[in-house]
This record gives C-alpha cells, structure tokens and sequence, in this order.
C-alpha cells in the first residue's frame, strides 16, 4: 500500500513537547528524573521493591488490553467508567479495576468523583494521533513478542530467544507473517518521524545531496526529512516487501535488496537508524562493510541507535537493549567505542558523536580512503 507523509509533522505533534531540546538538555532531564527514581524506589524496602519488579509485567498487559478495546480513542472527555464501558463495550467492573491502575501510570486520569478522563499520554495512544506511537502498543502486545520475551533466559550459551519461542528468527517469522509485520513497520515508523526531527535538527545536511536510509522501513523517517531539507533527494532501501508499502514523496525513490549482499552506491550519506543494534556483531560488521564498499570516498555514515553506557541508567536505552536480547540473535545496543572498533575493519573512522533530542546518539563516520 502506497501513503501520502504527514507534511505537517513537529515536536508537538511527534513528542508531545513545544520544542526539540538539544540533545545534552534531554540527557541532563532523563539523569534528574533517575534521580528521582531512585528516591522514590529507595523509600519502599526490599520486599516491595521486589515485587513492584516482577508487577512490572501488568503495565504492559494493562496498556495493551485498554488499547485493544478502544478506550484510548473512546476518551475524549470525563466520563463515568460504566459509561465508557457501555461505549466500548466491555465489562464495566473489568474496565474500572484497568482504569485505576492506568490512573496511577497517568495514561488516563481519574477524578474525585470517580469520573475518568483523558491526559496527554492518551491522545498519544489514539489510533489517528499523528505521532502514530500506538503501533508500538500493537506491536508489543503481540503473541509472539510476548512469547519471545517470556523465554528470554540466560544460559551457558548466548540464544535467539525469539526463535526459540516462536520456530524462526525474527524477520523470517515477520515474511511469514504480513500483518504482523505491518504493526511492526509501523510501530518503526513512530520513531522514524521523531528521528526525522531529531537528526533534522542536529546535523548540518548543507553538503549532503542525496541520501540513502538503508533499513528505512516504510519511509517515514526519509520523508520527513526531505520535507524538511528541501534541496535533499532520498533513495529508501529495505527489504523488497518493506519498500513495496512505502510512503510516497516526489524526492523519495525506493530500492529493494539486501543489506547484507548489496547497499546502493553513488549517494553522499547513508543512514542507519535502529539498524545494527539488530545484529550480533558479525552481522553488523557484515551491513557496514556493504554500506562502505558502497560510499563513495567522501561519503558519511549516519548510524543512529540508543546508546550503551558504561554505568546503566534507567533509561529507554536499558530497556531497549534487553529487548534486542529477546528479539534478536545477539543484536544489542553498543557504547560510542564499540562503535568506532565496529567500523575499523569495514574502513570506517568514527569521526564524532552527536548527542540527539530523543536520548539516542548519532554516530557519524567517513571513510578511511579520505
Ligand atoms: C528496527 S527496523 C528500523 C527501521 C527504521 N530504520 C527506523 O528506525 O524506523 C530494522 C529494519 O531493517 C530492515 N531489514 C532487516 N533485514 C534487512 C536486510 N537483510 N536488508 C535490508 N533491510 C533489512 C527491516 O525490514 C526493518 O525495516
């Protein structure tokens, strides 16, 4: 299926925020709220803190069975749970006890009255809401994330925990599997929209002319980009069934293929957004070596993924790495050194590492032959 791009994407629409923050203010913001964190966690003993863990398993089925039944979209104003119930057509009992909780996590709002409203978090999770960050709730609640989550362990020897539950890896299973893995593209498509902005505003695209996004998904983040930086024309590249449901702009060609085989040749600058932290590193080493025997020798390399820390912090990043542990054969979030080791044998040089409005970091590369 061929979609127009929203021409009318901003830090508003997108993050629900009134403007991009530079990178360093979002680290410093994501550190202080840690702190905090770790107050309010330190305050409870031991056995509460314990159990508050393994409770953390309800916020996930509670946000996807309110989304499955339509109460997000349903929200518009207050109103009294059995009203809501009535208008879905849930059990009003099952529906009050889910409110609650989803109260305390400020997905929704519940007043003195008993009456249930919506917040900021709800309009996010509304299917029509232009950030189209619901996909996430949709992809995430799927049988067979769940599945591979639930068998991640740790054995004598690394595992593919999504195969292990669900027969074959990830993007086979997902070939199998269209509608699923449409969720999946679109759920990729609400960070390709913020990427968009971030990677908008934190590098200099003066000298870039044309771009290819390889591992772009359906488009978005290109789209959004070349919306933005009208002397840009974009070339998407992803596997052959993605690139076929791309979204439509008149600078955006597509290209279908295999990043591990072949990456187009002839453009300035390639992207990697939440590529690589797919792929063990042999893997990975394996798409930068097609991306710099394709880049001409004063190409950059744009590789964009959350960032490892030595010390973790309780951020999307830590999170986001144990994901990759679940759904993917030793893919995994990478410190800005591991990166630049990454790149030497490919012949590409780190040359710097830009902090992005999102928490995530953009690693730029050039090649060596420079
Ligand atoms: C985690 S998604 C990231 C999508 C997009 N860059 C973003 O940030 O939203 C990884 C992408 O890699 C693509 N992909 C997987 N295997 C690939 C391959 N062998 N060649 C090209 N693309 C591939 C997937 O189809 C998917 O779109």
């Amino acid at each position: 299926m061929n979609r127009r791009s929203s021409p009318t994407l901003n830090a508003k629409s997108v993050l629900g925020v009134p403007f991009l923050p530079p990178g360093a203010v979002t680290g410093a913001s994501n550190r202080a709220r840690e702190m905090v964190h770790r107050v309010h966690s330190r305050m409870a003993p031991p056995p509460v803190r314990i159990l508050e863990g393994i409770f953390g398993m309800l916020d996930h089925r509670v946000l996807v069975a309110l989304c499955a039944a339509g109460v997000p979209d349903a929200l518009s104003g207050k109103t009294d749970p059995a009203s809501l119930a009535d208008k879905v057509g849930v059990d009003p009992v099952a529906l009050e006890r889910l409110l609650r909780f989803a109260a305390t996590r400020g997905w929704v709002r519940i007043d003195r009255r008993g009456r249930v409203g919506p917040t900021a978090v709800t309009a996010f999770l509304r299917r029509d809401h232009p950030g189209g960050w619901r996909a996430w709730v949709d992809f995430a609640g799927g049988d067979e994330i769940v599945a591979a989550v639930a068998s991640l362990t740790i054995g004598a020897k690394p595992t593919d925990a999504f195969a292990a539950a669900n027969g074959i890896p990830f993007f086979d299973w997902m070939s199998g599997h269209p509608d699923r893995w449409a969720v999946f593209d679109d759920a990729m498509a609400a960070g390709g929209r913020m990427h968009a902005l971030t990677l908008d505003a934190a590098l200099d695209w003066s000298a870039s002319r044309r771009v290819c996004d390889v591992g772009g998904g359906t488009g978005q983040l290109l789209a959004a980009l070349l919306e933005r930086q009208p002397h840009l024309e974009g070339a998407l590249f992803d596997l052959p069934a993605v690139v076929a449901r791309a979204v439509e702009h008149e600078r955006l060609t597509t290209i279908g293929g295999d990043a591990f085989r072949e990456v187009p040749s002839g453009f300035d600058t390639y992207l990697l957004v939440n590529v690589l932290h797919d792929w063990n590193d042999d893997d990975a080493g394996k798409i930068l070596d097609c991306v710099a025997l394709a880049a001409s020798r004063d190409a950059r390399i744009i590789v964009v993924d959350n960032e490892r820390t030595v010390t973790p912090h309780n951020d999307l990043a830590v999170s986001a790495d144990v994901l990759m542990a679940a759904l993917t054969n030793g893919g995994r979030e990478r410190t800005t050194s591991e990166f630049a080791v990454l790149g030497q044998p490919c012949g590409l040089r780190l040359a710097r590492t830009v902090r992005l409005a999102s928490g995530d970091v953009a690693h730029e590369f050039v090649t060596s032959r420079r």
